[in-house]
């Protein structure tokens, strides 16, 4: 079922391409969801797999995001959905991409009590790529709301490059970077959404999660896909790392699959 493609609006396309991101509604079936939130589940307590949590409970990263890469690695469902067409294909459409790389896909619980805010930032500053046009999906796995941690973004921030990564724990304020001037928080739009919906956004876009106030784990999954062709910066990545990808050459090969 997930190997059917979706045709997004010419209106989803294009508020993408201007804005940075777009929220795409019931991106997966009630049923699909259920499958999901079981498989991830399931492989958040995976050990010694190849998969990697990147948070430990006590760690300060943890009250920010217990988060595990690449859960796909270690879980047929989760490769199920994490190799899916339907989620590669509407990544192809909206960034206009010949072809679509998986680099990375990784859960992200904001756990209850304690839970701090992802702050301002953008992505694309993380990754060991030389060229923009990485992206991400993120699929909410609960209604999400300012109370447990839904997202915001500012509209056209994707148009800002050049700037330093920002330090998730101890965050600078991003605004306040020489060359984010023009970008407002003010500006930002919040995106509530149901649990199945999602959000696709350019590794530019800058976004922000709230912190989540309530009793229960706000769970979503990530996907993140890049335009086949991209080249690898030489950067230090959990991802790459070991690899022995080549400066300057694209990053392809079965660990980052062309899914479309
Ligand atoms: C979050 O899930 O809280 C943040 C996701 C992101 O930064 O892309
Ligand atoms: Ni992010």
């Amino acid at each position: 079922m997930l190997d059917n493609r979706l045709t997004l609006s010419e209106s989803q396309i294009n508020y993408y391409r201007e804005n940075g991101f777009v929220q795409v509604d019931n991106i997966i079936s009630a049923e699909e969801l259920a499958e999901l939130r079981e498989y991830l589940g399931e492989v958040m307590g995976v050990e010694g797999g190849n998969s990697v949590q990147t948070s430990k409970k006590g760690n300060a990263y943890f009250n920010v995001l217990n988060q595990r890469v690449n859960t796909w690695r270690d879980h047929g469902g989760m490769a199920r959905f994490v190799l899916s067409r339907r989620f590669a294909d509407a990544a192809r459409q909206l960034t206009g991409a010949d072809g679509i790389r998986l680099f990375h896909d990784h859960a992200l619980f904001k756990m209850p009590q304690d839970s701090k805010p992802t702050p301002w930032h953008q992505d694309w500053p993380y990754w060991p790529m030389n060229e923009s046009g990485a992206m991400s999906i993120w699929i909410a796995l609960d209604d999400v709301d300012e109370n447990n941690g839904c997202m915001m973004f500012v509209p056209k921030s994707q148009k800002i490059k050049n700037l330093k990564h920002v330090d998730l724990v101890e965050p600078h304020d991003i605004f306040s970077d020489e060359g984010a001037s023009g970008m407002d928080r003010n500006q930002a739009v919040i995106v509530r959404m149901k649990a199945g919906s999602c959000t696709f956004h350019d590794g530019l876009t800058f976004h922000y999660a709230h912190a989540n106030q309530t009793d229960n784990p706000r769970r979503a999954l990530a996907i993140i896909y890049m335009p086949d062709g991209t080249t690898f910066s030489g950067a230090s990545h959990t991802c790459t790392d070991g690899l022995n990808l080549v400066k300057d050459q694209p990053i392809r090969g079965g660990l980052f699959p062309k899914l479309a």
